[in-house]
């Protein structure tokens, strides 16, 4: 058995060859050109050759992946594999829309997809372990990461981790084209304070067990097989040092038997945080804590061996760490070949398949959200004449990419532009003013002009002598993503001054906006007719939004988080608590702003369609406790067939830990012909209906519920019952 080989091979190891396999190296040559001499290269080099680097990442390529393997199969004395791990967040070379755009489409089959996708791409290049999904729930818009989640809601973010994570492991993981997950950020990291980047988290246990660690309960049931923790302190202890989370709930109680990856850096910086030391300290804090594999630390590599010679840490804990590594390395059949993802032709045949740019593209136009739809600007007829399109953004062959795109090639995006013009030629477009440099990057930050009007007259000329002004604004792709915290979510620059110019001389406005989070976009919102929300939707998004507008596609995505209407309701999410003084009252001592109201600009679950549907006959049954039926119709009232999300949401009365005002615990994508309808029906079991209290335990407890089926978080027929 594959525990028999992993304990041979454990009883031949040294010490050091074992505290090899829990270090991870980045790329630091090209391994198709000459060896390193010399500095930190050639000591890695070396370490390759010794044995002592389980890991490598941001390595790719069949070639270079091909010639790392050999060094250690071929020079080292036992040749375990490397594993190669790699950012495939949405798409390798063909990119999916961002994942927070993934998640507005509330598909999961859709998402499952994509997921593949990336996998068969990034294991045609020889990769066999991606670091994602990430699956941290945030309520953070300030956060740039929240583009590369779920959103702020755990069940959604829950279902939506296990489609990714089916995606990417496929129900073989030892086949060529599927590769490893990682859940990633171990844990609480989307509740960075003040959504500054890498900042502590400090949340109680309530939010913790019931909001943060579900998504990660449903990885851990969806078979991923790696985890990775992050940089944040959580209440006061570094997560990546944090034996409660790592030992007692990821591999104790729920019984993980996969490996921890650090994050970079994340096993040293605990010295900066004041939880170690040194980095000798680190390491040994590290590994008592669970993790795994030092990621770019060296800690490990420098001074476990140590560590368990002068005592400081057990080997068995090395042994077991190491035994997970393995274990995963067994699964992807790299023991078999551990050139089995390296195969030229594959990698050929396969980057930027027709497939691909199908299946990104369906995925694209379901992402896409409808924000508002006054007067029915949209859909556009198809022989709509004069139409003008506004603003940098509709021509960029970039930005749409999004951010997390590490090995996708600039300006493989059709544009918006491009996208539209495939329908008509009636289409003349204006940039407005520049906004964005050229040169933003992962690792270039991007500069905003505020000030240079030069394009504004030219773009409202044109808006003036127009029919229909397609207004194209947003954030650059680059202004979210790691490190990309902001402190304003309005229109970068000179967007909202362009926007209003135009709109003074023509009314029929539709703003299409392109951006990594939600934005506060209040003006745009009380002020322009048609407001269509399409993130940054990937290679195929000028396609996917040029669908949409004219109609070919009918919008059916749903908000995966709120929209605050000013960043100073922030944090705002639709499953807060009540207070004690919710309701306005006489005087001013209530619950709310003197300057804003408590509503968000759109709520979580929100988004329209070129149709209507209707809800009516709620109809409750909870006759028996275990499995109560909720059920309502659902009528296809409009005039063209569309798709709706039909969302659940309960409220337990009064509970021992206090329920949020409203949570959801059901949805279902129904697809429905003008006049037609549906009865969508939900089962709500103890798992829907219990939550966990302070000691971590699932509790369900007797007595009232409110219930809700409906459009949105905000928008649905109420009913009540009650479980004994
Ligand atoms: O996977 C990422 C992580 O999410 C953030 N820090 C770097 C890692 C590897 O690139």
């Amino acid at each position: 058995t594959t525990e028999e080989k992993i304990d041979s091979l454990l009883e031949q190891m040294t010490l050091e060859e074992k505290v090899g396999q829990m270090n991870q190296y980045n790329g630091f040559w090209d391994a198709t050109g000459p060896v390193p001499e010399g500095g930190n290269a050639a000591m890695k080099y070396d370490h390759l050759k010794k044995g002592w680097v389980g890991s490598m990442l941001n390595v790719v390529g069949t070639e270079e992946i091909r010639k790392l393997q050999q060094i250690v199969v071929e020079e080292s004395r036992l040749g375990i594999p490397l594993i190669f791990g790699y950012d495939v967040i949405h798409g390798y070379k063909t990119l999916a829309p961002i994942p927070l755009a993934e998640a507005a489409s509330w598909d999961m089959e859709a998402i499952e997809k994509s997921a593949r996708i990336a996998a068969d791409e990034a294991s045609a290049v020889g990769l066999n372990w991606t670091f994602a999904p990430m699956i941290d729930i945030s309520r953070e818009p300030r956060w740039g990461r929240v583009m590369e989640g779920g959103g702020e809601d755990t069940y959604l973010g829950s279902k939506i981790a296990k489609a990714r994570i089916k995606g990417f492991q496929g129900d073989d993981l030892s086949k060529p084209n599927t590769i490893a997950a990682c859940a990633k950020h171990f844990a609480g990291y989307g509740f960075a304070e003040a959504g500054r980047d890498y900042n502590t988290a400090d949340i109680g246990t309530s939010t913790l067990f019931n909001s943060v660690l579900p998504p990660f309960k449903a990885a851990i049931d969806a078979d991923v097989k790696t985890v990775m923790n992050g940089f944040n302190l959580l209440n006061g202890i570094p997560v990546t040092g944090n034996s409660f989370l790592q030992r007692d709930i990821l591999k104790g109680k729920w019984g993980f038997n996969g490996f921890v990856i650090s994050d970079w850096a994340s096993i040293a910086e605990m010295v900066p945080h004041g939880f170690a030391e040194n980095l000798s300290h680190a390491a040994e804090l590290g590994t008592k804590a669970g993790s795994d594999m030092d990621m770019e630390s060296s800690a490990y590599v420098r001074h476990l061996a140590q560590n368990v010679k002068n005592g400081k840490v057990d080997e068995k804990l090395v042994d077991d760490a190491v035994r997970r590594i393995l274990r995963v390395k067994f699964e992807l059949g790299l023991f078999d070949d551990p050139y089995r993802y390296c195969n030229p032709e594959r990698e050929q045949e396969r980057l930027y398949h027709d497939d691909h740019h199908a299946g990104v593209l369906d995925m694209a136009m379901k992402s896409i959200v409808l924000l508002k739809n006054e007067g029915n600007l949209l859909p556009l007829a198809k022989d709509q004449k004069k139409i003008a399109v506004i603003g940098e953004l509709a021509n960029d062959k970039n930005s749409p990419l999004g951010s997390w795109r590490l090995a996708s090639d600039n300006n493989s995006g059709v544009s918006f532009l491009e996208g539209l013009k495939s329908y008509t030629d009636e289409v003349s477009y204006a940039r407005g003013p520049k906004i964005f440099n050229d040169d933003a990057s992962f690792l270039h930050e991007v500069q905003v002009n505020s000030t240079d009007t030069s394009g504004m007259d030219e773009a409202v000329a044109l808006a003036k002598d127009s029919d229909v002004v397609l207004m194209v604004l947003g954030e650059h792709g680059f202004q979210s993503g790691e490190a990309r915290s902001r402190t304003h979510l309005d229109l970068p620059g000179l967007q909202l001054d362009l926007l209003k110019a135009v709109y003074e001389v023509n009314q029929n406005v539709v703003l299409i906006l392109m951006n990594g989070r939600p934005m506060t976009i209040t003006w745009e919102t009380e002020n322009i007719p048609t407001i269509l929300e399409t993130w940054q939707l990937g290679t195929q998004a000028g396609n996917a939004i040029a669908k949409v507008v004219f109609g070919d596609y009918n919008p059916s995505g749903k908000l995966p988080m709120t929209f605050p209407r000013s960043i100073g309701q922030i944090p705002i999410y639709y499953n807060r608590f009540s207070t004690g003084r919710p309701d306005p009252e006489p005087n001013v001592f209530w619950s709310h702003y003197v300057d804003e109201v408590n509503d968000p600009l759109f709520p979580f679950g929100h988004g329209l369609s070129y149709t209507q549907f209707e809800y009516s006959d709620l109809e409750i049954d909870s006759s028996d406790s275990k499995n109560v039926k909720v059920s309502a119709n659902v009528k296809n009232s409009g005039g063209v067939s569309g798709e709706e999300v039909v969302q659940l949401y309960i409220r337990d009365k009064v509970a021992s830990v206090v329920r949020p005002i409203k949570e959801l615990k059901g949805f279902e994508k129904i697809s429905l012909a003008a006049g037609e309808s549906k009865k969508v029906e939900f089962v709500l079991t103890d798992a829907e209906l219990g939550f966990y209290d302070h000691n971590y335990d699932f509790v369900v407890e007797p007595g009232s519920f409110e219930v809700m089926i409906g459009t949105s978080s905000q928008e649905g027929l109420t009913g009540h019952f009650k479980i004994d």
